[in-house]
């Protein structure tokens, strides 16, 4: 008996529940590209290298061009054009235009994507490889340029543009975590020093 080698597959694309048929072997970049009509996510090197095809998988960072669509069923998978709220753009998407975050744009949709990540990342208390202290008691390192260097380091821009975006995803880090802080300060809860070890100091 041959075996199937194509399926009809759902997936759960920028809230929305998209059905299509797919040959086992279709990444889910070219899923996206190619039979939804999602490009924003970019296909640079199409070997897992450069970070352009970055998306949110379960609110997760990944790189679709190594991810099979078959796989993506029945999980939630963000694309930036999933980022933004209706008319207002993600804190990301702000900073990184008001600071200049990119020049050619082509890496621009995957660095988003992967700093939204970063900041949750972090505001979680993951450490990074440039962590020096990475006890769990030592608390979140503070987000630094180098924090930022090293945890958006999966993502390459081909122009260069990375003192800029170092200076975006610290700003919408530092909003973040106002917002964060506006959130607990409405909850009466007590913020003095509770995220201190959150410090965003690019
Ligand atoms: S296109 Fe996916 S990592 Fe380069
Ligand atoms: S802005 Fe051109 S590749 Fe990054």
């Amino acid at each position: 008996m041959a075996l199937a080698t194509s399926s009809t597959i759902t997936l759960h694309v920028n809230g929305e529940r998209r059905t299509l048929p797919v040959d086992h072997r279709t990444t889910l970049l070219d899923a996206l590209r190619d039979h939804l009509e999602l490009t924003g996510s970019k296909k640079g090197c199409d070997h897992g290298q450069c970070g352009a095809c970055t998306v949110l998988i379960d609110g997760r960072r990944a790189v679709s061009c190594l991810q099979f669509a078959v796989a993506a069923e029945g999980r939630e998978v963000t694309t930036i054009e999933g980022v933004a709220d209706g008319d207002t753009l993600h804190p990301v998407q702000q900073a990184f235009i008001d600071l200049d975050g990119y020049q050619c744009g082509y890496c621009t949709p995957g660095q988003i994507c992967s700093a939204i990540a970063v900041i949750e990342e972090h505001a979680a208390g993951w450490p990074s490889a440039a962590t020096e202290d990475v006890r769990p008691e030592a608390g979140a390192p503070p987000l630094d340029a180098d924090e930022i260097r090293e945890r958006m380091s999966g993502n390459l821009c081909r122009c260069g543009a990375y003192v800029s975006i170092v200076q975006a995803v610290a700003r919408a880090a530092e909003a973040a975590q106002g917002e964060s802080a506006q959130d607990k300060s409405a909850q009466g809860g007590d913020l003095a020093g509770a995220e201190a070890g959150t410090a965003v100091t690019a």
